[in-house]
């Protein structure tokens, strides 16, 4: 027995920045971010407004359009590489302010690649036969990660929320192919700001520079090796997903692909042999919000009644660790 979304939501923060407005942090221009990524503009927080609360509006919204009840839910993941906090974790934060006082709460870091593992992670549990209905939410607060002096990163990025409800379901169909390589961790990477903290033990990490301090608590990428890795391994893990459930391209209504960058979705498009129209894209609207992509895209698809009961959809995500995973579901 696995589970099916019963519901969807989303939050994006009222901010918008576009390529122009870009110009005055860094010297770039609308037509290299548009040629190089697709993206026109990103929603961005404001003062005051938080990764934690965007991950609540947009839990609320899909409990609404699942009609559950916050009582009712038995486990709440959070996904997201951009928590507000260390503890407690922000699934308990998003507990508490749900009044959600039956579910088991935690969160989970797998980067862009995160609200698959999240939902695979509910999945496992239900067909366990330990929990019925679960919230699974990516948020990503991106924009207070981000260098707004790195024109190579800052442009990338946005801010926001999607999430979902599951419940248990005799008709649910599941499956899934994951990996991770730990060895390409350097192509895309960030350090938490308190393990560099001074009078640390290490005294050598403490005598870093302003500089270097800088540079490893905002978020470093190797633009390329990170485009060439996805290019690449996305459309092999979907077709070993195909393959693995004995099942072909023209059996797949949608393709739901991390919203990164309209060159790698293109990419794979070709190399997976489908068209387009099986591969929406949204990125243009909100930049890569990295596990929040793939929930923010399947909730708009869903509010626009461009998802249809029993369609076969394939989620696809990638990113730091390296991680990437393929999931089937029939929505
Ligand atoms: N505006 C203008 N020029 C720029 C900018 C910018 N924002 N950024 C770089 N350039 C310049 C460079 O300095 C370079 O100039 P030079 O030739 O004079 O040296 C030139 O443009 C080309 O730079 P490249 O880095 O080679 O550009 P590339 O075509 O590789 O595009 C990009 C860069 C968009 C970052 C691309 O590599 C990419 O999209 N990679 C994937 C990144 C990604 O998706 N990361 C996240 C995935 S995982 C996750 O979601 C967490």
């Amino acid at each position: 027995m696995y589970g099916k979304i019963i519901g969807t939501g989303s939050y994006v923060p009222q901010k918008v920045l576009t390529n122009d407005d870009l110009k005055q942090y860094v010297d770039t221009d609308d037509e290299w971010i548009r040629e190089r990524t697709g993206i026109v503009c990103r929603h961005v927080m404001e003062d005051g407004e938080t990764m934690k609360g965007m991950a609540v509006e947009a839990s609320k919204r899909a409990l609404q359009a699942a009609g559950v009840e916050a009582g009712e839910l038995d486990m709440i993941i959070v996904s997201t590489v951009s928590s507000d906090l260390i503890l407690p974790n922000t699934a308990c934060y998003v507990q508490e302010q749900l009044n959600a006082k039956n579910a088991m709460c935690f969160d989970l870091n797998t980067a862009c690649t995160g609200f698959m593992m999240a939902y695979n992670t509910v999945q496992t549990y239900i067909n366990a036969g330990l929990i019925d209905t679960a919230l699974i939410i990516g948020a990503e607060g991106l924009s207070r990660l981000v260098d707004w002096k790195d024109r190579g990163t800052c442009i990338l990025f946005g801010d926001g929320a999607g999430a979902a409800v599951i419940h248990k379901d005799e008709q649910a169909v599941f499956d899934t192919v994951m990996h991770a390589n730990g060895k390409g961790g350097s192509a895309l990477s960030m350090e938490a700001g308190y393990a560099l903290r001074d009078r640390a033990i290490d005294k050598a990490v403490s005598a870093l520079s302003d500089k270097d301090r800088h540079l490893r608590t905002h978020i470093g990428m190797d633009g390329q090796e990170v485009f060439r890795f996805a290019v690449k391994n996305v459309p092999i893990i979907i077709k070993e997903l195909l393959g693995k459930m004995e099942i072909k391209e023209q059996d797949i209504d949608l393709f739901l692909l991390h919203q990164a960058n309209k060159r790698i979705i293109e990419g794979v498009i070709k190399r997976v042999g489908t068209t387009a129209e099986k591969v929406p894209m949204n990125l243009m609207e909100y930049g890569n919000t990295s596990s929040a992509s793939i929930p923010i895209l399947l909730d708009e698809l869903v509010k626009q009644g461009s998802i249809s009961e029993g369609d076969r959809i394939i989620m696809a995500g990638f990113g730091a660790g390296l991680t990437w995973a393929a999931t089937y579901l029939e929505y």
